[in-house]
């Protein structure tokens, strides 16, 4: 999961590639490096930790030049130090990868047989020593590419240049994302469109196995066997502004704070105001993504329709938080549209030669849409026959791309690693699907359908209330410090959400934290409370209730330190927690997103407590595009 930025055109390239790293430095950076071609000669920065240090070493150098990459480091091969950071050189050819070559030791060994010079720990370095070992035979740095890409396996993408031909960026993808973007006589690459889009809203997505040529401003795509591909543009309309952290301490702040708006907007192509009714817009089932926007929304609803009438089952694979939204997802559907729902981490699904019934609808969750795990998953079930549609947040990315139907999150750029806007609008988004599923299949009348969309179209005022404790938690976190661990306990629809702020805490701050459905301590976990123990009690006003209170006195009864979060002002909750938080009287089926808000806070301001990078937390990445 790096970052990578490439430039080739008439400015300057050093800062458009340190802006653009930037913009990437959540897909990793444990350390980061430019090369611009200078004069016939390459010149090469790198250095170990974040992209800071890189900057601050940049200060004394002067650069010139129209070509040049850069890449902020996940490690995966290699110590994080310099020199084991990109881009890597070997005899005037320059070059970044993302991925993993899997058989680099073979590759290692060859090129040490025939007196290769290797310098890093690397698997990175190895590609660049075959594609200089091929452009002595070919004098062109695309058909050497080619011809190193017989010798490599893995997922991976690279960004290559090379001194003998200053006018020429050679770009190919296979599993990590790679976008072209398209500017006035000037092209750009990089991981993600966010390091681009102060430049151009114009791209191409690489798709699996394809290389860009680009020679100036003339872009050739050819498959890796050489194939001439033409490819359309799409233009996104995410403004720059979007990616900035406006004032907030952190994205993830910033983040959080967008949620309402970010729920209304996932669910807004789909409700009807009105007259409180659903319509999945522009699903297109079997139309290609950049065709959507072209579809008419009439009949592609009917269409939408006519596949979910098919449907007997639904599986919902995912990870991390992706997977809490679907575990929601599986109250929702079997709930509101009564139909079975299995869900599976994308990680055990792809390897579990799991058995998909016909007429069963796969459905994956993805903010980045470039998991390795959940993008397996999704090929795996096509293969098997099923249907899959995809809930993405990064339109035409790899998996929102290789779906059949596609529903986005449509909350705009996420930055922090920690995912929090996009997370509650997959919620508004599964929801939205559970009730035009029930609508569909004809278990819900309208009145129905109507006292669901009402409930939906209250929550981004509900959660606007719920920010508030943001003040709280500033001031309470440093007293939840002392305790040495937390249990997350929910019930029904509940139960996801504790998983997910036992994540949240453990990615943030570091601490241990387990999520778990309430109902279970008594088979085990209650041996682990004592006064160290801190509980998290979710516990809304719903049928489930009365079970979650008993639950609590279990663990109080045993010393157990109680943060409680119910409905209203709950006197019971409150003499039998230390801290009680109250959310605002909903539907069922909008506390999920409301609870998910005060566990985002008390996690965030825990780890800002203790002085940890909010949005880029150790160890992680934001798109984990590895397995
Ligand atoms: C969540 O805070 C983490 N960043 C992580 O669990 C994330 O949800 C998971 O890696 C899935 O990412 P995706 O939604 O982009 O597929």
């Amino acid at each position: 999961m790096c970052g990578i930025v490439g430039y080739l055109g008439p400015q300057n390239p050093k800062d458009i590639i340190v802006s653009g790293l930037k913009k990437l430095e959540y897909r990793g950076y444990d350390s980061a490096g430019i090369a611009i071609l200078d004069g016939g000669k390459t010149k090469r920065v790198r250095a170990a930790g974040k992209l800071k240090a890189l900057e601050d070493k940049l200060l004394s150098e002067k650069f010139d030049g129209h070509i040049g990459i850069g890449h902020t480091r996940w490690a995966t091969h290699g110590a994080p130090n310099e020199r084991n950071a990109h881009p890597h050189q070997v005899n005037g050819v320059s070059l970044v990868h993302n991925g993993i070559i899997e058989n680099y030791m073979e590759i290692r060994e060859d090129l040490l047989a025939r007196g290769a010079q290797i310098s890093s720990d690397t698997d990175s370095e190895l590609v660049a020593h075959l594609i200089a070992e091929e452009i002595v035979k070919t004098a062109d740095l695309y058909k050497a590419v080619q011809k190193t890409l017989v010798k490599i396996r893995g997922a991976f993408s690279i960004v290559a240049f090379w001194e003998e031909n200053p006018h020429q960026l050679v770009a190919f993808k296979d599993g990590p994302p790679l976008v072209v973007g398209l500017g006035i006589n000037e092209t750009f690459v990089a991981s993600d469109v966010q390091a681009l889009l102060q430049h151009t809203n114009k791209f191409i997505y690489l798709d699996d196995r394809e290389i860009a040529v680009i020679t100036g401003a003339d872009i050739k795509i050819f498959s890796a066997e050489g194939v001439s591909i033409s490819k359309k543009s799409v233009e996104l309309n995410w403004d720059p502004q979007m990616v900035e952290k406006q004032g907030y301490p952190h994205f993830m702040l910033k983040e959080i704070y967008e949620q309402p708006r970010a729920v209304a907007s996932a669910m807004a192509p789909h409700v009807n105001t009105e007259d409180f009714s659903v319509k999945l817009k522009n699903v297109g089932f079997g139309s290609p993504v950049h065709a959507l926007d072209e579809l008419e929304s009439e009949s592609d609803w009917k269409k939408t329709q006519e596949v979910l009438k098919g449907i007997e089952r639904i599986f919902i694979i995912a990870c991390g938080t992706s997977s809490y939204a679907g575990m929601v997802g599986k109250y929702l559907f079997e709930q509101i549209s009564k139909i079975p729902v299995e869900v599976d981490i994308a990680s055990e699904f792809r390897y579990r030669n799991p058995v998909i019934p016909n007429k069963t609808l796969v459905m994956t969750i993805s903010q980045s849409g470039e998991t390795a795990d959940t993008l397996a998953a999704i090929r795996l079930a096509k293969e098997k026959g099923a249907t899959t549609l995809s809930i993405c947040n990064v339109r035409s990315s790899t998996i929102d791309r290789e779906a059949h139907g596609h529903l986005y999150m449509n909350s705009g750029p996420e930055i922090g690693v920690a995912s929090t806007k996009a997370f509650t609008s997959t919620l508004a988004i599964l929801s939205t699907v559970a009730i035009a599923f029930a609508r569909t299949r004809e278990v819900i009348n309208q009145k129905q359908e109507q006292e669901f969309v009402r409930a939906l179209l209250a929550a981004p005022s509900q959660m606007e209330g719920v920010l508030a404790y943001d003040k709280y938690f500033d001031e309470a976190a440093h007293r939840l410090k002392k305790y040495k661990g937390f249990l997350y306990l929910g019930r029904g629809v509940s139960f996801p959400i504790a998983m997910e702020g036992a994540l949240k805490l453990k990615e943030l701050a570091y601490m241990h934290a387990e999520g778990y459905a309430a109902g279970e301590m008594k088979h085990g976990p209650l041996a682990l409370i004592d006064e160290n123990m801190a509980i998290v009690m979710l516990a809304p006003h719903d049928e489930l209730y009365e079970k979650s209170i008993s639950n609590l006195e279990e663990a109080r009864a045993r010393g157990a330190q109680v943060i409680a979060i119910g409905t209203g002002d709950n006197e019971k909750l409150k003499s039998i927690s230390q801290y009680y938080l109250s959310l605002p009287p909903a539907h069922w089926m909008i506390n999920p997103l409301l609870e998910a808000i005060p566990l985002q806070l008390m996690a965030y301001h825990l780890a800002s407590s203790l002085g940890y990078d909010v949005d880029q937390p150790r160890n992680l990445a934001k798109s984990v595009t590895v397995e």
